[in-house]
């Protein structure tokens, strides 16, 4: 028998406690009237996975490739409704000096997504990564890095105000213990900065989904369960926190399965919408040894990896699925080539643009 297929907006809760959402909507009103089963059409070969899926397909852009490679651009635009900027919403790139911002290549990205009717993504607002230099080893006392914080944050989010759907407001401020990481923020702003990041944010863009994006959170209970409940807590003292984005960035042979599942119980029972932020599926055990060659096998298992994947995301409720972002929109593109020195094959789409196993597994999952 077939899922049925709706996209329905996330929940979001308004400040009165009320809960705005169509699928519950729905369900109060006349089910059967709101929900219906995939038209055959959609199932067909020619049609897009994200058109099967009930809830945004993504990708990571890179701004440069969309500009040069006709084949990248084409599947940005067929295969993907909802955009991640890869690099050009990063503070390098918009903030390369105190007095600086420059959102030229933001902005083109922002057009491109506008043109396209793409969800667009910002990530991210504040990361140990990707600083400008001059952020690094800024010499101020604590409050001048809380007014830098501050600064950056609000500027950037008013630049795209109405523009972005959700934004990556913290990103990576865990250690793999469960206790914040010691980054640039913590150390002069104190661990206060993520609370204050969440509050910057809201007061810029109160219609953005704000959202906490960190890796590892899918198999490592310690780490999730620390993050979650560092949340609650903000949540409790009145903080707008929307979602949490789950990176994703596994391999074909971790997680297991059931640690998928067990990751998103977990954040669904906490309330929060779920991202999987930033998924690529791998073929090597971390870190890779040596360069593999890629066989039928191999790609096999893969396929099957972001099925379950896929499955176990299917199983949260409508209005918690925020979305799906793979991070690349194909292989000769994915981060992990340069992050680990070998070639790897993580994504939908083959060195030569064509979709993979995984693709079409995935796309069986609610066409058979
Ligand atoms: C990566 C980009 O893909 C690379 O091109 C860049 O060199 C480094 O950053 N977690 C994140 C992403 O949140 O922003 C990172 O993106 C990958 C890990």
């Amino acid at each position: 028998m077939r899922n049925k297929a709706v996209k329905t907006e996330p929940t979001v809760r308004s400040g009165n406690g009320t809960i705005r959402s169509f699928s519950v909507l729905c369900a109060v009103v006349f089910t059967t009237a709101c929900v219906k089963n995939h038209a055959p059409s959609v199932c067909e070969d020619a049609v897009p996975l994200h058109k099967a899926m009930p809830f945004p397909l993504g990708t990571c852009i890179d701004l440069r490739s969309l500009r040069i490679n006709q084949q990248y651009r084409a599947l940005a635009e067929d295969e993907f409704e909802s955009i991640t900027p890869e690099l050009v919403f990063k503070a390098d790139r918009i903030h390369p000096s105190q007095f600086l911002y420059d959102f030229t290549g933001a902005d083109e990205l922002v057009a491109f997504c506008a043109e396209n009717n793409k969800r667009l993504h910002g990530h991210t607002l504040v990361w140990h990564e990707q600083l400008p230099s001059w952020i690094q080893t800024f010499p101020g006392n604590a409050g001048e890095w809380e007014a830098l914080l501050r600064d950056h944050i609000q500027t950037v989010v008013s630049h795209f105000k109405g523009k972005t759907k959700a934004w990556d407001v913290v990103n990576e401020a865990f250690n793999d213990d469960g206790t914040l990481r010691n980054t640039v923020w913590f150390r002069n702003v104190g661990p206060a900065y993520i609370e204050k990041a969440f509050r910057y944010a809201a007061e810029a863009d109160p219609e953005a989904l704000l959202f906490y994006n960190d890796y590892s959170l899918e198999l490592n209970p310690k780490k999730r369960k620390a993050v979650i409940s560092f949340l609650n807590n903000l949540r409790m003292r009145g903080v707008k926190i929307d979602g949490i984005g789950l990176q994703m960035h596994v391999n074909i042979y971790f997680p297991e399965p059931s640690q998928v599942a067990e990751a998103l119980k977990e954040v669904q029972a906490a309330g929060y919408l779920v991202h999987l932020s930033e998924l690529d599926v791998s073929l090597y055990l971390k870190p890779p040894l040596s360069q593999i060659s890629v066989s039928q096998h191999l790609l096999n298992r893969q396929a099957s990896t972001a099925a379950s994947i896929i499955r176990h995301y299917l199983e949260l409720p409508d209005t918690l699925k925020y979305g799906v972002t793979f991070w690349g929109v194909a292989d000769p593109h994915t981060w992990l080539n340069s992050r680990y020195g070998v070639k790897d094959y993580p994504l939908l789409f083959d060195d030569h643009y064509q979709a993979k196993p995984m693709y079409m597994e995935c796309k069986k999952i609610l066409c058979e």
